[in-house]
């Protein structure tokens, strides 16, 4: 695998993960520059590891950073403009999720990628967990037999922090676009687009929801109950169940979980544990990295289209519980 060169918009949290997950690739990815906000915790970000570059400006990072493709981690708002200077300049793009903030901020991203023929993938990284690969195998099998549901959430109490961009409007805060897109995407990735969609929000006094409660019903019988909340912790196993069985993805469900529980009727139950080093970004980029080398734009596990659907769904939500990014939208 080639040796390709990185850059890292926005060193936050999730980008320390994903800078040392890097490291686990074979050979290791090089990151070649960060494009930061504040001094400190850009510098912080590029002596802790071994950057050569730091920009703040997004038009010189472009122009000097020599880099073949960015990982962009910044709030979510800011996504839709990074990506799209990046595609148009012919960077490809590994974009946090939500890639954008809506429907036609999306649209114009997957335009840009196909314009300049040009590498973009939505960082749903989860997709490409062992987790998720071992849970579609055993439903593929028909080890549990047609779904029947789905049950997943995921929540955690947020500091009242006004820094933080959880609950800030400006910054496309709200549970949905930070934890309930990846109840959404489970579904999605089992059941497909539903057919009717309802949702209920409590809202904060800023105007975004604290909590989310969705129901996807699909005209085949099958539903779906998703769930996301930054009011409370929750510990709640993901749970597919069958015609001939159940599958519980144990918690933490959404990132490195404690294992795969099937359980077929009258069969017992029996655990798969789940265990990979790192945190488990890495297996993202070996998707983006297997599709550069192919020389393609988009990526079959995760495509464009998916990520189209995902946020077409979630604007269907948003609408539904009247949160608006106002200045987005
Ligand atoms: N946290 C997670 O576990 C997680 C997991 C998966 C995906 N994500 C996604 O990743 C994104 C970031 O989440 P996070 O939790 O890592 O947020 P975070 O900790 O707040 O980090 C955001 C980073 O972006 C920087 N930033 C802000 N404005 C910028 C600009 N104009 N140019 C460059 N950098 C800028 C911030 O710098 P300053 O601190 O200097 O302002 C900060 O370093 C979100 O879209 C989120 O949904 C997060």
């Amino acid at each position: 695998m080639k040796i390709t060169s990185w850059g890292i918009i926005g060193p936050g949290k999730i980008a320390h993960d994903f800078a040392k997950d890097l490291a686990l690739l074979d050979p290791p990815q090089q990151i070649r520059a960060v494009l930061g906000h504040r001094k400190k915790t850009t510098t912080d970000f590029a002596k802790e590891f071994k950057i050569p570059q730091t920009f703040y400006s997004l038009d010189e990072f472009i122009k000097d950073a020599g880099i073949d493709i960015a990982y962009i981690a910044t709030p979510h708002t800011l996504h839709h403009k990074q990506a799209l200077a990046c595609l148009e300049n012919k960077i490809a793009v590994l974009c946090e999720k939500p890639m954008t903030i809506n429907l036609a901020q999306c649209k114009e991203l997957i335009a840009a990628s196909k314009r300049n023929e040009t590498f973009l993938m939505e960082a749903m990284w989860i997709r490409f967990l062992p987790s998720i690969t071992q849970l579609l195998y055993f439903i593929e099998r028909g080890d549990i037999g047609r779904v029947v549901s789905i049950k997943a959430s995921m929540g955690f109490k947020a500091p009242r922090d006004p820094d933080s961009r959880l609950l800030n409007p400006g910054l496309g805060g709200g549970s949905l676009l930070d934890l309930g897109i990846y109840p959404v995407f489970l579904a999605l990735l089992l059941l497909g687009k539903p057919d009717t969609i309802k949702a209920i929000a409590t809202l904060s006094d800023e105007g975004v929801d604290e909590d989310c409660s969705i129901l996807f019903q699909y005209k085949s019988k099958q539903h779906a109950i998703l769930e996301s909340s930054l009011l409370s912790q929750n510990e709640i196993p993901a749970e597919i169940v069958g015609e001939k069985g159940t599958i519980k993805i144990l918690n933490p469900w959404f990132e490195k979980a404690q294992g795969l529980e099937l359980d077929i009727n009258d069969k017992g139950k029996i655990i798969y544990p789940c265990r990979w080093a790192g945190h488990g970004l890495h297996f993202e980029v070996a998707e983006v990295l297997n599709c550069i080398r192919e020389g393609r734009i988009s990526s079959d596990i995760l495509s464009h289209e998916f990520s189209r659907t995902m946020i077409s769904v979630m604007d269907d939500i948003r609408k539904q519980i009247h949160v608006t990014y106002e200045m987005y939208e």
